[in-house]
């Protein structure tokens, strides 16, 4: 781990950035130049397991400054002059205009964990309270939230999303002008994403427990009212009762294909003991299925869609299995955890820290600076 962190520090002095007053870290200096949302929540994280409080507190000041007025907390915040991956969104401000999963009360409720600072959480808790009543309205129909582009998922290419264009496995062409379409508003996507909802649901609780640490026992009860009601709809309407794992929906029907997102309900704790057991024996811990040499692919390998190699399609990312190891921790299944986390580091021992991995020869795909496989520090 020594010389993991040596490395990983080397690509931190590359990666971060001061632009007009604002510090925070990009993505990878090679290849995603801006600040990027949930990317910067987990810097935050892995700042704090690295010691670094105020670098941890600039990546969430640095986000929030970017909200919108509405509420909204864009995905991407264009500083500095780059102008890969810059898209003309038309709203005349320096961002994009949609979200990605809302990951910010967790990282902060962690950073008031770590430094007991009451008073960062006050400065920060109107904006948060702003953001997650934005997605309840801008994004709910009840309490369950539904995204408007592949992009707010976190997971651009994951093939659930080809249901929504009516094709099985697209070209890496087709894909890109499909996420075009759907910008411009051509082509409609609406779908409730099991990580999106996971990840809203176990902020719901960061969010109680933030108000809880600052006095506000009423916005503390409220939250925990919506995190009941979301919790009952996510089971109501995302577990399929003949396989027993939960599905994406969109137009009221379930997406059958099996992801690694299928376990992303143990990060909420959310399930029975049972399930959560028949969850990681049946799907998680089968050779034939998720337990790969270096697990976990994005896609079962038994699925049509399953690629090792490819974006989201089958390959290994180390967030994915920073909260399936949180998951399996909140169960105190702690020898799985400690497996996923001996063959994670493995993985980046082999290869580095890249954005993902082959997820049968561990090869590494994508930039080499790639932050927030840094998550691996967090991984205790
Ligand atoms: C890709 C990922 C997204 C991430 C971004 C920057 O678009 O799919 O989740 O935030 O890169 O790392």
């Amino acid at each position: 781990m020594k010389k993991l962190l040596k490395r990983f520090r080397e690509i931190l002095s590359k990666n971060q950035r001061e632009v007009e007053g604002c510090r925070f870290t990009v993505p990878s200096s090679k290849i995603y130049p801006f600040q990027w949302f949930w990317d910067s929540c987990f810097h935050s994280i892995i700042y704090l397991c690295l010691g670094e409080i105020e670098w941890a507190k600039e990546e969430i000041l640095s986000i929030l400054s970017g909200q919108w007025e509405n509420g909204m907390i864009p995905h991407m915040i264009y500083r500095g002059s780059s102008r890969k991956h810059r898209l003309d969104w038309g709203t005349g401000k320096n961002t994009s205009s949609i979200t990605q999963p809302p990951m910010i009360a967790y990282a902060v409720e962690r950073i008031y964990r770590k430094a007991n600072d009451k008073n960062f959480v006050e400065k920060v808790f109107k904006q948060l309270d702003k953001y997650y009543s934005w997605l309840r309205t801008a994004r709910g129909d009840k309490y369950l939230l539904y995204i408007k582009h592949p992009w707010e998922s976190g997971q651009d290419d994951l093939p659930v999303w080809d249901h929504v264009y009516g094709k099985e496995d697209p070209s890496r062409k087709t894909l890109k002008s499909y996420k075009i379409r759907i910008l411009r508003g051509s082509l409609h996507f609406k779908v409730k994403s099991v990580l999106f909802n996971s990840v809203y649901l176990r902020n719901l609780r960061s969010m109680s427990f933030l108000a809880s640490a600052i006095g506000l026992s009423e916005k503390a009860f409220a939250y925990d009212q919506i995190y009941k009601l979301t919790e009952e709809e996510f089971r109501e309407n995302l577990l399929d009762p003949e396989t027993g794992i939960f599905f994406a929906l969109h137009e009221n029907k379930h997406i059958k294909i099996k992801t690694a997102n299928i376990f992303l309900p143990l990060f909420t704790k959310m399930l029975k003991i049972e399930e959560a057991e028949q969850l990681i024996e049946k799907y998680l811990l089968n050779e034939d299925l998720f337990w790969t040499k270096y697990p976990v692919p994005t896609v079962s390998i038994d699925e049509y869609a399953f690629q090792p190699n490819r974006y989201w399609r089958g390959s290994t990312w180390i967030n994915i299995n920073w909260f399936i190891y949180k998951g399996l921790k909140e169960y105190h299944l702690n020898d799985i955890a400690e497996e996923l986390r001996q063959r994670s580091i493995s993985l980046i021992s082999k290869s580095g820290f890249h954005e993902y991995y082959n997820s049968i020869n561990g090869m590494g795909r994508g930039p080499d600076d790639f932050v927030w496989s840094g998550l691996i520090f967090d991984m205790n």
